[in-house]
């Protein structure tokens, strides 16, 4: 059984993939906006990879016997400046839910709760590679500078990311 404060923590991770999905179909909807297929299909997949990930904690939760209380949704962002602006926003949106699995990790090991801590290793090898595929883009995006040509055969690229 999930102690009262793993079960809070874990609540509040499930409302922060939610507001994950949401900010990444607001980005989704800010590359349609800008005639960029391949970027806002990249980022619908993104969206629905947080709900996964919001449903692993879901799942979760009721295996061990706790109560999921779903809580409202914070509000996103809905304009950037640039294409790179959107992905450097996603790369530190990464870092910062890294630091929210770490700290699952950190009450899972002072509450001698291993089977949390062994269900939150997965998380933490996801964020590594959260962390990392929006950098990638981030970096590609700097490479591509301001040529239109460039980004219109980047954004083919991103569109060819699958679930
Ligand atoms: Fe679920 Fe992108 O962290």
């Amino acid at each position: 059984m999930l102690s009262e404060k793993m079960q809070a923590a874990m609540n509040k991770q499930i409302n922060a993939e939610l507001h994950s999905a949401y900010i990444y179909l607001s980005m989704s909807a800010y590359f349609e906006s800008q005639n960029l297929p391949g970027a806002a299909s990249w980022m619908r997949v993104q969206a629905q990879e947080e709900v996964v990930h919001a449903m692993k904690f879901f799942d979760f939760i009721h295996e061990r016997l706790g109560r999921v209380l779903l809580a409202p949704v914070d509000g996103v962002p809905t304009e950037w400046a640039s294409p790179l602006a959107v992905f450097e926003d996603a790369f530190k949106h990464e870092q910062k839910i890294s630091g929210m699995i770490n700290d699952l990790v950190n009450l899972a090991v002072d509450e001698r709760d291993h089977a949390a801590n062994s269900f939150l290793m997965w998380f933490v090898d996801e964020q590594v590679e959260e962390e990392a595929s929006a950098d990638a883009v981030v970096q590609q995006l700097k490479l591509v500078g301001d040529s239109g040509h460039a980004l219109y055969m980047f954004d083919h690229e991103l569109g060819a990311r699958q679930a």
